[in-house]
């Protein structure tokens, strides 16, 4: 497995895995926004090139927020998160970036216990913020912040 910058050309296979890993999908125009240059977008891929994984990340100065990250689903719990998390964590460190923030439904336990892995906090909840598509219900939203040192 090995992580790469994203690219505008990865943004079809990127979709079909966020179809299928997210209970809301967002939009390929939002994907192809997200993966300019001036992000912090990175994927993830098998020993023969294909996308298993990726995250997008957006800065500003000091701060950095996670718009989106999934893997898809047969290759989850084997660590490709975690290491797409590094990957934005050193990149941050790098341009010196002291914070991130994200924002996760408060019952998605595998994303929570990623962020708690990264040492992400809840520092604020916005309520119902979800609609989610398969059980038609509103979630609240956790807004959660990591320290970068
Ligand atoms: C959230 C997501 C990106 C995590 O990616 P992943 O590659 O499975 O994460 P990792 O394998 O690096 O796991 C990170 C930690 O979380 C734990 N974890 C992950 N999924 C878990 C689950 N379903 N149940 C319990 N623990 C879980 C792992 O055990 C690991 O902890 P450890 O290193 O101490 O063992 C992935 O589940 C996913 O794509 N979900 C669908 C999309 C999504 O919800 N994105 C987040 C939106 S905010």
């Amino acid at each position: 497995m090995f992580i790469d910058k994203m690219r505008k050309q990865d943004i079809l296979e990127i979709a079909a895995i966020e179809e299928i890993s997210h209970t809301i999908p967002h939009s390929t125009v939002t994907l192809a926004e997200w993966a300019a240059e001036n992000y912090l977008s990175y994927t993830a891929r098998n020993s023969v090139g294909e996308i298993i994984g990726y995250l997008q990340a957006s800065y500003i100065f000091n701060s950095c927020e996670i718009l989106n990250i999934a893997i898809t689903p047969h290759q989850q719990k084997q660590g490709i998160g975690s290491k797409l998390m590094q990957t934005l964590i050193n990149a941050c460190k790098a341009l010196q970036i002291e914070e991130i923030f994200l924002e996760v439904a408060e019952h998605n336990l595998s994303a929570l216990q990623l962020y708690q892995k990264f040492n992400f906090i809840k520092v604020g909840e916005r309520k119902n913020y979800y609609l989610n598509k398969v059980t038609n219900l509103r979630e609240n939203a956790l807004v959660m912040r990591a320290s970068i040192f």
